[in-house]
């Protein structure tokens, strides 16, 4: 394979961050449920200690973008946060401009707290709403309310320093496509640029998967999506990603940097790594369990792109742009096409999936995106 150009692939971090104080029904993510006195001490420490470790992969490449996720990020200390921020900057590894953002829980979304982020350097909020309304935070048993979930906008809205998004899920066992239009109504009267919005998921080994639940039909659910795309546009929200809407360009650069096919180093539990060297990606992982991980933060089980593998792995995050990337852009950030993706781009044209300018689905190969990026393997 072609030389890749790792100096000049832009690189982002993330942090996971595995306590939650109940499982939600619905959810997959690594996550940890057993918090035990000391343990916030010691994964802070392996998160150092691994950070100095991953300095090998880098090679003094700074980052543009860092993302605290979870679990629930917001159920850490401001002051362990600061001790991580304190270690990369002294470091010299973030980026002038990085983007940094931290996911909360709406319960946890406090003045007190969020004066403190600020003050040591986040600058970007994603908040878990999941919605305004009490019977669809119920079914999805959730631990907070709606008075809850505006209480928290309110005062995040008064840190100037912190942008927001705010997640929305739809399809949900009782929603009513007029409470989702509403869920979407009070989104637009907020002082908020961003949202990722999710259709619920049921996935295999989570509590929801077990149960006989009665999910919106596909119709009701196509509805629901229809007026929430009507309602955003005419608040100018456009939808720039498979779930992610935006007013005034407010990307979200971290996730941006994914989807761009940049590079990314995660630390913590579960963390995932893409990064490029000069004639290889390799993917990484690291050890699940958080006690694992506290023992071992630096092993990690590696995953070398194959030759075969590279097409499929380009366009599974390009496709999900949904303007696309042009040709000129992939040239200034160094992104390679092989012989083999053009010729199956050239098939997807002609299957009228994908456009004939740079790397886009067509409105209809974007409907059916799994079917387009399969185009590729
Ligand atoms: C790590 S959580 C965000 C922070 C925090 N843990 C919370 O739940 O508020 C990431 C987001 O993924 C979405 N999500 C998780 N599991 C999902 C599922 N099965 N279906 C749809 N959306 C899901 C939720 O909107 C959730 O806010
Ligand atoms: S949805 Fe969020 S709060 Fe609920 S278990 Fe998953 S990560 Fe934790």
């Amino acid at each position: 394979m072609k030389k890749f150009s790792p100096k000049e692939t832009p690189l982002s971090l993330y942090i996971h961050l595995p306590w939650c104080e109940k499982q939600c029904p619905y959810c997959d993510f690594n996550i940890d449920i057993n918090k035990k006195n000391g343990d916030e001490d010691l994964l802070i420490d392996a998160i150092l200690s691994d950070l100095e470790a991953s300095k090998i992969y880098i090679s003094g490449r700074k980052f543009i973008s860092i993302y605290f996720g979870g679990g629930t990020p917001s159920l850490v200390n401001s002051k362990n946060i600061e001790k991580i921020l304190l270690k990369l900057s002294s470091s010299r590894m973030i980026n002038k401009d990085c983007e940094i953002s931290f996911e909360f829980n709406p319960k946890e979304v406090t003045l007190d707290y969020l004066t403190d982020l600020s003050n040591i350097g986040i600058n970007r909020a994603s908040i878990g709403i999941q919605s305004f309304d009490n019977v669809t935070l119920k079914s999805l048993e959730r631990n907070h309310n709606a008075d809850e979930a505006l209480k928290a906008l309110n005062i995040i809205d008064s840190i100037k320093s912190i942008k927001t998004s705010i997640d929305l899920i739809y399809g949900v066992m009782g929603q009513s496509l007029s409470s989702f239009v509403k869920d979407i109504e009070i989104f637009c009267s907020q002082n908020i640029s961003h949202l990722s919005m999710y259709q619920l998921t049921i996935e295999p080994n989570t509590i929801f998967y077990k149960k006989e639940l009665k999910i919106p039909k596909d119709t009701e659910i196509e509805k629901m999506e229809q007026a929430a795309q009507k309602l955003l546009n005419k608040s100018r929200f456009y939808q720039y990603e498979v779930s992610s809407w935006t007013k005034e360009k407010s990307f979200s650069k971290h996730n941006m940097n994914y989807w761009m096919y940049g590079d990314f180093l995660g630390l913590g539990p579960g963390a995932h790594s893409k990064i490029t060297s000069e004639d290889e990606i390799t993917r990484m992982v690291k050890l699940k369990k958080v006690d694992s991980y506290i023992k071992n933060p630096s092993k990690v089980s590696k995953n070398q792109i194959t030759t075969d593998g590279y097409d499929i792995d380009l366009a599974m995050n390009l496709l999900r742009l949904k303007d696309g990337v042009s040709f000129d852009e992939l040239k200034s950030r160094k992104i390679h096409l092989t012989e083999t993706f053009l010729k199956k781009l050239d098939l997807g044209i002609s299957n009228n999936l994908l456009e004939k300018n740079g790397i886009k689905a067509t409105s209809i190969g974007y409907k059916f995106l799994n079917d387009t990026v399969n185009t590729f393997s």
